[in-house]
């Protein structure tokens, strides 16, 4: 920029003529089209531009409008509008695309947006393709993410009102996504009949996954391991999972070098589980469990609780 003549930066988070673009043509557009009978307005919040700017012309034109702003797992700005606190534990990667942030873009207007919902990246997901189905419309990820998160406060909703709901993009760009069905059963999205996750992890004794941090010693780790009859184990820095340690792994290094057992478990370990949702069909998740892979991760994201599955309890349940 500061190299080449007349380049500049268009900065769409934190310059504000993308919200005042919306405020100028988004907000009269929708408020014309339905002549002024909006109720309630659902967007995903990426840079916050459309929803802020849209938001705030039509509550100028009717302060009683609520604004309903669809976030994801792994994002900030719902736990910020809630508490005012911006924590960096909320941060972590996701499929969707678009929407959801780590950091909090000066485009996105607090004061418009009344209520964060957040939405997982499987109901994305599965909506997206859904609006194709049931409405011929075809959208992208984000557009799914906002009907399922409308549906997901369908209490909020009166018989009468009018909700008007963002698409942002078309579905050309996640054809080898949820329109791909391989993609939909290798991610474990596909909704099939039968048991799911959270079957499996409903008679778990332990409710929350247990790790070691990776500056315990190896150890420490094996003592945690064997306390719990595990034959793998997470591996975490402060809360976070960074990977995870299993047994055979463990007593192969030791038998090379017996002298491991004093360093940290950040020298051995190896990749973190796979996460998975807890509404994953046990069929589609028995094959992510292989001997390179001996465990998933699954996680009920309302709940914000891990529980580690391994290839024992799926049987179990087979
Ligand atoms: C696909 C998609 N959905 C949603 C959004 C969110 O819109 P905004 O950035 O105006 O909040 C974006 C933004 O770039 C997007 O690309």
């Amino acid at each position: 920029m500061n190299e080449t003549p007349n380049a500049w930066k268009a900065n769409q988070y934190d310059n504000l003529s993308n919200s005042q673009a919306h405020y100028e043509s988004t907000g009269p557009e929708i408020w014309e089209q339905t002549e002024g009978k909006i109720d309630h307005l659902i967007a995903g919040v990426g840079t916050g531009g459309t929803i802020c700017g849209a938001g705030r012309y039509l509550k100028e034109k009717k302060p009683g409008i609520q604004v309903f702003g669809i976030d994801t797992y792994g994002s900030v700005f719902k736990k910020y509008k809630e508490t005012g606190v911006f924590d960096k534990h909320e941060i972590y990667p996701y499929v969707t695309e678009g929407i959801g942030e780590d950091f909090l873009p000066q485009n996105v207007d607090f004061t418009v947006i009344d209520h964060f919902e957040k939405v997982t990246d499987r109901d994305a997901a599965i909506y997206t393709r859904e609006i194709v189905k049931q409405e011929g419309i075809w959208v992208g990820y984000s557009a799914g993410s906002a009907i399922a998160g409308m549906l997901q406060q369908r209490d909020r909703f009166r018989e009468g009102e009018t909700a008007v709901v963002i698409f942002h993009d078309h579905g050309t760009r996640y054809v080898g996504k949820m329109f791909n069905p391989d993609w939909m059963r290798t991610m474990g999205y596909e909704p099939l009949p039968g048991a799911t996750a959270r079957d499996l992890v409903k008679n778990k004794k332990v409710a929350d996954v247990v790790g070691v941090q990776e500056t315990d010693t190896v150890e420490q780790a094996v003592l945690r391991m064997s306390a719990h009859d595990f034959s793998q184990i997470a591996v975490l820095r402060e809360q976070r999972i960074v990977g995870s340690l299993s047994e055979t792994h463990v007593y192969a290094a030791m038998v090379k070098d017996p002298a491991i057992r004093k360093e940290s478990v950040r020298s051995i370990m190896q990749k973190p589980f796979r996460y998975v949702d807890i509404e994953t069909p046990i069929s589609l998740l028995a094959p992510m469990i292989t001997p390179q892979h001996p465990a998933v991760l699954v996680r009920d994201f309302p709940a914000d609780k891990t529980y580690i599955l391994t290839g024992y309890d799926v049987l179990a349940a087979l």
